[in-house]
């Protein structure tokens, strides 16, 4: 028997008769098998509101992301809107903080009342979704409530989610995504917004969410008062196995949709989870993935434009359908 070779013997040379290269040669060849397209629609564009100032203020570590005030945040989620932005979600930096997080229920409070605005702004058009967490509101930092050992209570945190979910779901917005990463409060939550009223608020869980050292800038963002770390709640980025009970857990109690973050180091995680469950799955573009790629762009290392096509693109190819981006807004209409 002799081998079938994927060649052919023009001039009594092997040349190949597979050609990857063909469909590679023009542009308008690779557009139509791309597979993997990225549209504004499917972004959401992170907004930070701060309390109690006059003008937008910069973040050391995120540049060209500002804390906003509650008239610019207004206009923000008009600009995501207008450049075709699918979602915005919102950040509330209060200025005053306590144990166990009393601003995030206030229903005059920063995020409260800039979600009411932001609702009125844009509710009509795109969907505003609204960060779910104490660690903002907290004077340690936390994203729970702390017991007389100096741990976080996962119970005791729950039932002020579900507070703080239903004083969310009162300004309007449109999707509740709790981030705490305590056991249980997706469907505590859930149960909470249905006791309410509110039981077309849709819940986004942060399900796999890991103590990742790449929220750095965004502690700068929301100026968060944390000592120590996250690990006792959130995962632990060596393991994988845990990600898909966390996801399934997370459906399993009501979930609508489930978030892998951060995203681009994660993209193993994003694949499996995307292959496993069926409801819509977002990744979480997070601020060390932003500060680091505009870092490099600003010396000159990287082509900005390029690199931060092709993270979106990349993230998307592993499966998100929603890419939580603070590159939402301008690159929105670059994607069309
Ligand atoms: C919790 C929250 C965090 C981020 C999103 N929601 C911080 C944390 O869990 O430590 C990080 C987002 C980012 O780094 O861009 N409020």
């Amino acid at each position: 028997m002799t081998a079938v070779h994927p060649v052919g013997t023009a001039h009594g040379i092997g040349f190949p008769r597979t050609r990857l290269r063909r469909l590679r040669a023009t542009p308008a060849l690779r557009e139509l098998v791309a597979q993997t397209h990225v549209t504004g629609r499917g972004l959401v564009q992170p907004l930070f509101v701060r309390e109690g100032i006059t003008e937008p203020q910069p973040i050391r570590s995120m540049p060209g992301v500002v804390q906003h005030t509650r008239d610019t945040v207004r206009k923000a989620a008009a600009d995501a809107a207008a450049a075709g932005v699918g979602g915005v979600m919102l950040f509330g930096v209060p200025q005053r903080r306590d144990a166990v997080g009393s601003g995030a229920t206030d229903p005059d409070g920063i995020a409260q009342g800039a979600l009411r605005d932001v609702v009125a702004e844009v509710g009509a058009d795109i969907v505003v979704l609204s960060d779910l967490n104490l660690d903002e509101y907290t004077d340690h930092g936390h994203s729970g409530l702390l017991n007389t050992q100096g741990e976080v209570d996962n119970d005791r945190s729950i039932e002020q989610y579900m507070a703080v979910a239903v004083a969310q779901a009162e300004t309007g917005a449109a999707v509740i995504a709790p981030s705490g990463m305590m056991d249980g409060q997706v469907g505590a939550i859930r149960d909470a917004l249905d006791r309410a009223g509110h039981e077309t608020v849709a819940v986004l869980g942060y399900s796999a969410k890991f103590a990742s050292h790449f929220y750095g800038p965004f502690r700068d963002a929301v100026e968060s008062a944390l000592l120590g770390d996250r690990k006792t709640y959130q995962q632990d980025p060596r393991r994988r196995g845990e990600s898909l009970r966390e996801v399934q857990l997370d459906v399993a109690e009501g979930a609508d949709m489930v978030m892998v973050k951060p995203a681009a180091l994660y993209l193993d995680i994003v694949r499996q989870v995307a292959d496993t469950v069926h409801v819509p799955v977002a990744a979480y573009q997070v601020s060390g993935e932003y500060a680091m790629l505009e870092a490099a762009a600003r010396q000159g290392w990287v082509n900005r434009d390029l690199a931060v096509r092709e993270s979106l693109h990349c993230i998307a190819r592993a499966g998100a359908g929603v890419i939580i981006s603070y590159w939402a807004t301008e690159f929105a209409p670059k994607l069309a």
